[in-house]
Protein backbone atom coordinates (compact mmCIF):
# COMPACT_ATOMS: atom_id res chain seq x y z
CA UNK A 1 0.00 0.00 0.00
CA UNK A 2 1.69 3.49 -0.57
CA UNK A 3 2.66 5.93 2.18
CA UNK A 4 -0.23 7.83 2.30
CA UNK A 5 -2.78 4.88 2.56
CA UNK A 6 -0.60 3.38 5.42
CA UNK A 7 -0.44 6.57 7.42
CA UNK A 8 -3.99 6.36 8.14
CA UNK A 9 -3.03 3.51 10.37
CA UNK A 10 -1.33 5.29 12.78
CA UNK A 11 -3.79 6.07 15.75
CA UNK A 12 -4.64 9.64 16.74
CA UNK A 13 -2.90 12.06 18.59
CA UNK A 14 -5.85 11.88 21.41
CA UNK A 15 -6.39 8.39 21.54
CA UNK A 16 -7.58 7.31 25.23
CA UNK A 17 -5.83 4.85 27.07
CA UNK A 18 -7.16 1.45 26.54
CA UNK A 19 -7.91 -0.86 29.25
CA UNK A 20 -5.88 -4.30 28.67
CA UNK A 21 -7.47 -6.08 31.46
CA UNK A 22 -9.77 -7.90 28.96
CA UNK A 23 -8.44 -8.81 25.31
CA UNK A 24 -10.05 -9.12 22.84
CA UNK A 25 -9.97 -12.06 20.29
CA UNK A 26 -10.47 -10.93 16.43
CA UNK A 27 -9.89 -12.93 13.33
CA UNK A 28 -9.88 -11.77 9.75
CA UNK A 29 -11.73 -13.27 7.44
CA UNK A 30 -10.28 -12.32 3.73
CA UNK A 31 -6.84 -11.66 3.22
CA UNK A 32 -6.65 -9.23 0.36
CA UNK A 33 -5.62 -5.29 -0.12
CA UNK A 34 -8.21 -4.19 2.86
CA UNK A 35 -7.31 -6.90 5.29
CA UNK A 36 -4.01 -5.10 5.71
CA UNK A 37 -5.44 -2.16 7.05
CA UNK A 38 -6.94 -4.33 9.64
CA UNK A 39 -4.07 -6.20 10.36
CA UNK A 40 -2.31 -2.83 10.56
CA UNK A 41 -3.85 -1.13 13.09
CA UNK A 42 -5.02 -3.78 15.21
CA UNK A 43 -1.00 -4.65 15.97
CA UNK A 44 -1.45 -1.02 16.98
CA UNK A 45 -4.37 -2.05 19.38
CA UNK A 46 -2.54 -3.77 23.04
CA UNK A 47 -5.80 -4.67 23.72
CA UNK A 48 -6.71 -7.17 20.15
CA UNK A 49 -5.37 -9.91 19.34
CA UNK A 50 -5.35 -11.56 16.07
CA UNK A 51 -5.63 -15.00 16.78
CA UNK A 52 -7.37 -16.55 13.43
CA UNK A 53 -7.11 -15.26 9.59
CA UNK A 54 -8.69 -17.43 7.13
CA UNK A 55 -8.59 -17.08 2.85
CA UNK A 56 -10.52 -19.13 0.39
CA UNK A 57 -7.02 -19.29 -1.79
CA UNK A 58 -4.37 -22.00 -0.50
CA UNK A 59 -1.16 -19.65 0.79
CA UNK A 60 -2.39 -16.42 0.91
CA UNK A 61 -3.38 -16.05 4.46
CA UNK A 62 -0.16 -17.39 5.17
CA UNK A 63 1.94 -14.92 2.98
CA UNK A 64 -0.22 -12.35 4.10
CA UNK A 65 0.80 -13.10 8.21
CA UNK A 66 4.60 -13.33 6.69
CA UNK A 67 4.35 -9.79 4.89
CA UNK A 68 3.08 -8.05 8.51
CA UNK A 69 5.04 -10.18 11.24
CA UNK A 70 2.19 -11.86 12.54
CA UNK A 71 2.57 -15.75 12.83
CA UNK A 72 0.60 -16.55 15.43
CA UNK A 73 -2.52 -16.70 14.11
CA UNK A 74 -4.17 -19.30 13.36
CA UNK A 75 -5.13 -20.29 9.60
CA UNK A 76 -7.93 -21.92 8.00
CA UNK A 77 -9.50 -22.23 4.49
CA UNK A 78 -12.53 -20.60 4.58
CA UNK A 79 -15.08 -18.76 6.66
CA UNK A 80 -17.08 -21.26 8.03
CA UNK A 81 -14.35 -23.90 9.49
CA UNK A 82 -12.62 -20.74 11.36
CA UNK A 83 -16.07 -19.34 13.01
CA UNK A 84 -16.95 -23.22 14.14
CA UNK A 85 -13.34 -23.68 15.24
CA UNK A 86 -12.52 -20.51 17.12
CA UNK A 87 -13.75 -18.41 20.76
CA UNK A 88 -14.46 -15.56 19.04
CA UNK A 89 -14.86 -11.17 20.09
CA UNK A 90 -15.21 -10.14 16.59
CA UNK A 91 -14.70 -11.24 13.01
CA UNK A 92 -13.27 -8.60 10.72
CA UNK A 93 -14.88 -9.80 7.05
CA UNK A 94 -12.71 -8.28 4.20
CA UNK A 95 -13.93 -10.28 1.44
CA UNK A 96 -14.96 -9.38 -1.90
CA UNK A 97 -18.46 -8.08 -2.11
CA UNK A 98 -20.51 -11.11 -3.02
CA UNK A 99 -19.05 -12.73 -0.04
CA UNK A 100 -20.36 -10.11 2.33
CA UNK A 101 -23.85 -11.39 3.47
CA UNK A 102 -23.23 -15.01 3.61
CA UNK A 103 -20.43 -14.39 5.53
CA UNK A 104 -21.88 -11.49 8.13
CA UNK A 105 -24.54 -13.93 8.98
CA UNK A 106 -22.63 -16.75 9.42
CA UNK A 107 -20.84 -14.84 11.90
CA UNK A 108 -23.72 -13.19 13.63
CA UNK A 109 -25.87 -16.24 13.81
CA UNK A 110 -22.66 -17.66 15.99
CA UNK A 111 -22.72 -15.14 18.05
CA UNK A 112 -20.25 -13.01 16.68
CA UNK A 113 -19.88 -9.32 16.37
CA UNK A 114 -18.84 -8.52 13.02
CA UNK A 115 -17.45 -5.00 11.51
CA UNK A 116 -18.20 -5.39 7.23
CA UNK A 117 -16.13 -4.18 4.84
CA UNK A 118 -18.18 -1.34 2.62
CA UNK A 119 -20.32 -1.92 0.27
CA UNK A 120 -22.36 -3.21 2.46
CA UNK A 121 -23.95 -5.90 0.40
CA UNK A 122 -24.66 -6.39 -3.32
CA UNK A 123 -28.49 -6.68 -3.04
CA UNK A 124 -30.94 -5.17 -0.49
CA UNK A 125 -32.58 -8.45 -0.19
CA UNK A 126 -28.75 -9.59 1.15
CA UNK A 127 -28.66 -6.48 3.01
CA UNK A 128 -32.27 -7.41 4.77
CA UNK A 129 -30.64 -10.71 5.78
CA UNK A 130 -27.45 -9.43 7.24
CA UNK A 131 -29.43 -6.83 9.04
CA UNK A 132 -32.07 -9.60 10.79
CA UNK A 133 -29.17 -11.49 11.48
CA UNK A 134 -27.96 -8.68 13.40
CA UNK A 135 -31.44 -8.21 15.36
CA UNK A 136 -31.93 -12.19 15.92
CA UNK A 137 -28.16 -11.83 17.47
CA UNK A 138 -28.06 -8.97 19.71
CA UNK A 139 -24.59 -8.48 18.37
CA UNK A 140 -22.75 -5.35 17.41
CA UNK A 141 -22.00 -5.06 13.57
CA UNK A 142 -20.65 -2.09 12.02
CA UNK A 143 -20.27 -1.11 8.08
CA UNK A 144 -16.54 -0.49 7.03
CA UNK A 145 -17.12 3.43 6.17
CA UNK A 146 -13.62 5.40 7.37
CA UNK A 147 -14.93 8.64 6.61
CA UNK A 148 -17.53 9.12 9.55
CA UNK A 149 -14.41 9.16 11.57
CA UNK A 150 -12.97 12.27 9.34
CA UNK A 151 -13.85 15.64 11.11
CA UNK A 152 -14.21 17.86 8.07
CA UNK A 153 -17.09 14.87 7.11
CA UNK A 154 -18.20 14.96 10.48
CA UNK A 155 -18.30 18.51 10.36
CA UNK A 156 -20.98 18.27 6.72
CA UNK A 157 -23.30 16.71 9.41
CA UNK A 158 -22.89 19.18 12.17
CA UNK A 159 -23.74 21.71 9.57
CA UNK A 160 -26.84 20.69 8.46
CA UNK A 161 -27.80 19.71 11.94
CA UNK A 162 -26.81 23.49 12.86
CA UNK A 163 -29.91 24.84 10.97
CA UNK A 164 -27.97 26.73 8.96
CA UNK A 165 -29.41 25.36 5.99
CA UNK A 166 -32.82 25.51 6.77
CA UNK A 167 -34.65 22.87 5.27
CA UNK A 168 -32.81 20.46 2.52
CA UNK A 169 -34.63 19.86 -0.73
CA UNK A 170 -31.85 18.79 -3.29
CA UNK A 171 -28.69 16.83 -2.99
CA UNK A 172 -26.38 16.65 -5.90
CA UNK A 173 -23.91 13.79 -4.94
CA UNK A 174 -21.69 11.37 -6.50
CA UNK A 175 -17.68 11.59 -7.50
CA UNK A 176 -16.03 10.36 -10.53
CA UNK A 177 -12.14 9.06 -11.72
CA UNK A 178 -11.22 10.37 -15.26
CA UNK A 179 -10.15 7.14 -15.63
CA UNK A 180 -9.05 4.73 -12.25
CA UNK A 181 -11.07 1.64 -13.37
CA UNK A 182 -9.60 -0.93 -10.17
CA UNK A 183 -8.55 -4.12 -11.66
CA UNK A 184 -8.42 -8.19 -9.12
CA UNK A 185 -12.17 -8.89 -7.63
CA UNK A 186 -13.78 -5.12 -8.41
CA UNK A 187 -14.29 -6.47 -12.20
CA UNK A 188 -16.46 -9.33 -12.58
CA UNK A 189 -20.11 -9.76 -11.32
CA UNK A 190 -19.39 -13.12 -9.38
CA UNK A 191 -16.72 -11.57 -6.49
CA UNK A 192 -18.01 -7.83 -6.57
CA UNK A 193 -21.74 -7.99 -7.67
CA UNK A 194 -21.80 -4.42 -9.09
CA UNK A 195 -18.76 -2.17 -9.60
CA UNK A 196 -18.03 1.69 -9.48
CA UNK A 197 -21.44 2.33 -7.52
CA UNK A 198 -20.55 0.04 -4.87
CA UNK A 199 -16.92 0.71 -4.58
CA UNK A 200 -17.31 4.45 -4.70
CA UNK A 201 -21.06 5.30 -4.83
CA UNK A 202 -21.52 4.32 -1.53
CA UNK A 203 -19.18 6.45 0.04
CA UNK A 204 -20.19 9.29 -1.65
CA UNK A 205 -23.94 8.64 -0.89
CA UNK A 206 -23.01 7.86 2.95
CA UNK A 207 -21.52 11.55 3.51
CA UNK A 208 -24.91 13.45 2.31
CA UNK A 209 -27.39 10.40 3.87
CA UNK A 210 -25.79 10.53 7.11
CA UNK A 211 -25.72 14.31 7.54
CA UNK A 212 -29.48 14.48 6.96
CA UNK A 213 -30.26 11.97 9.16
CA UNK A 214 -30.80 8.93 6.51
CA UNK A 215 -34.14 9.25 5.11
CA UNK A 216 -36.23 6.49 3.77
CA UNK A 217 -35.64 6.29 -0.01
CA UNK A 218 -38.56 5.85 -2.16
CA UNK A 219 -38.24 5.66 -5.89
CA UNK A 220 -34.90 5.72 -8.08
CA UNK A 221 -34.64 5.99 -11.81
CA UNK A 222 -30.99 4.82 -12.80
CA UNK A 223 -28.66 4.38 -15.66
CA UNK A 224 -25.51 2.03 -15.27
CA UNK A 225 -23.10 1.84 -18.07
CA UNK A 226 -19.55 0.19 -19.20
CA UNK A 227 -17.83 1.78 -21.82
CA UNK A 228 -14.26 1.85 -20.44
CA UNK A 229 -13.85 -1.00 -18.29
CA UNK A 230 -15.34 -3.34 -20.75
CA UNK A 231 -13.59 -1.80 -23.81
CA UNK A 232 -9.22 -2.92 -24.76
CA UNK A 233 -8.70 0.70 -25.92
CA UNK A 234 -9.09 1.76 -22.25
CA UNK A 235 -8.80 -1.60 -20.13
CA UNK A 236 -6.51 -4.06 -21.64
CA UNK A 237 -7.04 -7.56 -20.96
CA UNK A 238 -8.81 -7.24 -17.70
CA UNK A 239 -11.63 -5.53 -20.46
CA UNK A 240 -12.64 -9.44 -21.42
CA UNK A 241 -13.86 -10.27 -17.84
CA UNK A 242 -15.13 -7.13 -16.94
CA UNK A 243 -18.32 -6.97 -16.39
CA UNK A 244 -20.06 -4.94 -13.90
CA UNK A 245 -20.76 -0.99 -13.85
CA UNK A 246 -17.93 1.81 -14.27
CA UNK A 247 -20.62 4.49 -14.29
CA UNK A 248 -23.70 5.07 -12.85
CA UNK A 249 -25.89 7.77 -11.90
CA UNK A 250 -29.94 7.84 -10.29
CA UNK A 251 -32.44 10.59 -9.36
CA UNK A 252 -33.50 9.44 -6.30
CA UNK A 253 -36.66 10.50 -4.64
CA UNK A 254 -36.14 10.23 -0.13
CA UNK A 255 -38.83 11.01 2.52
CA UNK A 256 -39.19 14.79 3.20
CA UNK A 257 -39.39 16.09 -0.16
CA UNK A 258 -35.51 15.40 -1.15
CA UNK A 259 -34.41 14.94 -4.51
CA UNK A 260 -31.04 13.05 -4.44
CA UNK A 261 -29.06 13.11 -7.52
CA UNK A 262 -26.18 10.66 -7.94
CA UNK A 263 -23.33 10.44 -10.16
CA UNK A 264 -20.26 8.29 -9.71
CA UNK A 265 -17.80 6.84 -12.46
CA UNK A 266 -14.18 4.38 -12.16
CA UNK A 267 -13.79 6.02 -16.11
CA UNK A 268 -15.12 8.91 -18.08
CA UNK A 269 -14.43 11.20 -20.48
CA UNK A 270 -14.55 14.63 -18.05
CA UNK A 271 -11.90 15.80 -15.03
CA UNK A 272 -14.98 15.48 -12.58
CA UNK A 273 -18.65 14.68 -12.39
CA UNK A 274 -18.92 18.00 -10.01
CA UNK A 275 -19.36 19.22 -6.50
CA UNK A 276 -21.58 17.92 -3.51
CA UNK A 277 -24.00 20.52 -3.07
CA UNK A 278 -26.68 20.54 -0.46
CA UNK A 279 -29.76 22.92 -1.24
CA UNK A 280 -31.48 24.39 1.70
CA UNK A 281 -34.07 27.12 2.27
CA UNK A 282 -31.49 29.04 3.90
CA UNK A 283 -28.43 28.25 2.38
CA UNK A 284 -26.57 25.87 0.60
CA UNK A 285 -23.28 23.89 1.45
CA UNK A 286 -20.50 23.41 -1.24
CA UNK A 287 -18.24 20.56 -0.63
CA UNK A 288 -15.65 20.99 -3.32
CA UNK A 289 -15.55 17.15 -5.69
CA UNK A 290 -14.30 14.32 -3.55
CA UNK A 291 -14.12 10.49 -3.88
CA UNK A 292 -13.87 10.69 0.36
CA UNK A 293 -13.62 7.26 0.77
CA UNK A 294 -9.76 9.01 2.83
CA UNK A 295 -11.68 11.65 4.17
CA UNK A 296 -10.30 14.03 1.78
CA UNK A 297 -12.96 16.80 0.43
CA UNK A 298 -11.31 18.72 -2.49
CA UNK A 299 -11.14 22.51 -0.79
CA UNK A 300 -12.84 23.86 1.80
CA UNK A 301 -16.42 23.68 2.45
CA UNK A 302 -18.38 26.61 1.53
CA UNK A 303 -22.00 28.15 2.31
CA UNK A 304 -23.81 30.17 0.15
CA UNK A 305 -27.12 32.07 1.40
CA UNK A 306 -28.48 35.83 1.69
CA UNK A 307 -28.06 38.26 4.47
CA UNK A 308 -29.65 41.71 4.25
CA UNK A 309 -30.47 41.35 0.96
CA UNK A 310 -26.92 40.37 -0.14
CA UNK A 311 -25.67 37.32 -1.73
CA UNK A 312 -22.60 35.70 0.48
CA UNK A 313 -20.77 33.04 0.66
CA UNK A 314 -17.96 32.22 3.17
CA UNK A 315 -15.92 29.09 4.04
CA UNK A 316 -15.81 26.80 6.71
CA UNK A 317 -12.52 26.48 8.45
CA UNK A 318 -10.69 22.76 7.88
CA UNK A 319 -9.70 20.54 9.74
CA UNK A 320 -5.80 20.02 10.25
CA UNK A 321 -4.89 17.56 7.90
CA UNK A 322 -3.22 15.55 10.52
CA UNK A 323 -6.02 15.17 12.29
CA UNK A 324 -8.23 14.47 9.30
CA UNK A 325 -5.99 11.67 7.85
CA UNK A 326 -4.43 10.77 11.51
CA UNK A 327 -5.88 6.78 11.39
CA UNK A 328 -9.46 7.11 9.62
CA UNK A 329 -8.95 2.90 9.56
CA UNK A 330 -7.14 2.79 13.13
CA UNK A 331 -10.37 4.62 14.29
CA UNK A 332 -13.18 2.84 12.53
CA UNK A 333 -11.98 -0.52 13.60
CA UNK A 334 -11.08 1.05 17.14
CA UNK A 335 -14.69 2.20 17.45
CA UNK A 336 -15.87 -1.10 16.66
CA UNK A 337 -13.98 -2.54 19.58
CA UNK A 338 -15.32 -0.27 21.85
CA UNK A 339 -18.76 -0.80 20.95
CA UNK A 340 -18.13 -4.46 21.30
CA UNK A 341 -16.46 -3.97 25.05
CA UNK A 342 -18.43 -1.66 26.47
CA UNK A 343 -22.12 -3.20 24.79
CA UNK A 344 -22.23 0.04 23.01
CA UNK A 345 -23.87 1.39 19.87
CA UNK A 346 -22.43 0.28 16.46
CA UNK A 347 -20.35 3.28 15.04
CA UNK A 348 -21.63 2.57 11.41
CA UNK A 349 -25.59 1.12 12.12
CA UNK A 350 -26.11 -1.44 9.71
CA UNK A 351 -29.65 -0.22 9.92
CA UNK A 352 -28.61 2.95 8.15
CA UNK A 353 -26.37 1.55 5.96
CA UNK A 354 -29.59 -0.67 4.93
CA UNK A 355 -30.88 2.23 2.58
CA UNK A 356 -27.71 3.19 1.25
CA UNK A 357 -27.68 -0.59 -0.12
CA UNK A 358 -31.25 0.13 -0.90
CA UNK A 359 -30.72 3.12 -3.22
CA UNK A 360 -27.73 1.41 -4.91
CA UNK A 361 -29.85 -1.73 -5.24
CA UNK A 362 -32.71 0.70 -6.65
CA UNK A 363 -30.69 2.32 -9.56
CA UNK A 364 -29.28 -0.99 -10.31
CA UNK A 365 -32.47 -2.42 -10.83
CA UNK A 366 -34.08 0.66 -12.62
CA UNK A 367 -31.01 0.54 -15.14
CA UNK A 368 -31.83 -2.83 -15.93
CA UNK A 369 -35.58 -1.91 -16.62
CA UNK A 370 -34.82 1.30 -18.31
CA UNK A 371 -37.38 3.53 -16.02
CA UNK A 372 -38.34 4.69 -12.54
CA UNK A 373 -39.01 1.99 -10.18
CA UNK A 374 -40.63 2.15 -6.39
CA UNK A 375 -37.66 1.24 -4.13
CA UNK A 376 -39.19 -2.19 -2.28
CA UNK A 377 -37.83 -2.34 1.13
CA UNK A 378 -37.60 -5.91 2.38
CA UNK A 379 -39.32 -6.35 6.06
CA UNK A 380 -36.51 -6.44 8.62
N1 LIG B 1 -12.78 0.62 3.33
C1 LIG B 1 -11.97 0.77 2.31
O1 LIG B 1 -11.30 1.79 2.13
C2 LIG B 1 -11.81 -0.35 1.34
C3 LIG B 1 -10.75 -0.35 0.44
C4 LIG B 1 -10.62 -1.45 -0.42
C5 LIG B 1 -11.54 -2.48 -0.41
N2 LIG B 1 -12.59 -2.41 0.46
C6 LIG B 1 -13.60 -3.49 0.48
O2 LIG B 1 -13.00 -4.64 1.05
C7 LIG B 1 -13.47 -5.81 0.41
C8 LIG B 1 -12.27 -6.63 -0.05
O3 LIG B 1 -11.50 -5.88 -0.95
P1 LIG B 1 -10.02 -6.35 -1.31
O4 LIG B 1 -9.46 -5.33 -2.22
O5 LIG B 1 -9.29 -6.69 -0.08
O6 LIG B 1 -10.38 -7.68 -2.15
P2 LIG B 1 -9.45 -8.94 -2.46
O7 LIG B 1 -10.11 -9.67 -3.55
O8 LIG B 1 -8.04 -8.45 -2.62
O9 LIG B 1 -9.49 -9.81 -1.13
C9 LIG B 1 -10.61 -10.52 -0.72
C10 LIG B 1 -10.14 -11.88 -0.22
O10 LIG B 1 -11.23 -12.53 0.43
C11 LIG B 1 -11.10 -13.92 0.20
N3 LIG B 1 -12.40 -14.55 0.46
C12 LIG B 1 -13.57 -14.37 -0.21
N4 LIG B 1 -14.56 -15.08 0.36
C13 LIG B 1 -14.02 -15.72 1.43
C14 LIG B 1 -14.54 -16.61 2.41
N5 LIG B 1 -15.82 -16.97 2.41
N6 LIG B 1 -13.70 -17.08 3.36
C15 LIG B 1 -12.40 -16.72 3.37
N7 LIG B 1 -11.85 -15.88 2.44
C16 LIG B 1 -12.65 -15.38 1.50
C17 LIG B 1 -10.64 -14.01 -1.24
O11 LIG B 1 -10.03 -15.25 -1.51
C18 LIG B 1 -9.67 -12.82 -1.32
O12 LIG B 1 -8.35 -13.22 -1.07
C19 LIG B 1 -14.37 -5.36 -0.73
O13 LIG B 1 -15.71 -5.52 -0.35
C20 LIG B 1 -14.04 -3.89 -0.92
O14 LIG B 1 -15.14 -3.11 -1.32
C21 LIG B 1 -12.72 -1.40 1.33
Amino acid sequence: MPDDVLGQFAPPQEEKEVDTAKKLKFAIIGTGWIAESYIQSIKLMPDIDVVAVADLIPGKAEKFLKRFDAEGPRIYPDHKSLIDNEELDAVCVCTYNTQHAPVAVYALDKGVNVILEKPMTVTVEEAAEVLKAEKRSGKVLSIGFQPRMDENMRQIKRIVESGELGKIYYIQTGGGRRRGIPNSTFIEKKTAGIGAIGDIGCYALDVVLNAIGYPKPLTASGHTSAFFGANPKYNGKDAARFDVDDFACGFVRLEGDIILDFRISWAMNMDTSGDTLILGTEAGLRIPSTECWNGEAGGPLKIYKEVAGRQVEFEIPMFPSGDSFGGLFYKKIRSFADAVKDGGESPVPASQIFYNQAIIDGIVKSAALGREIEIALPEI
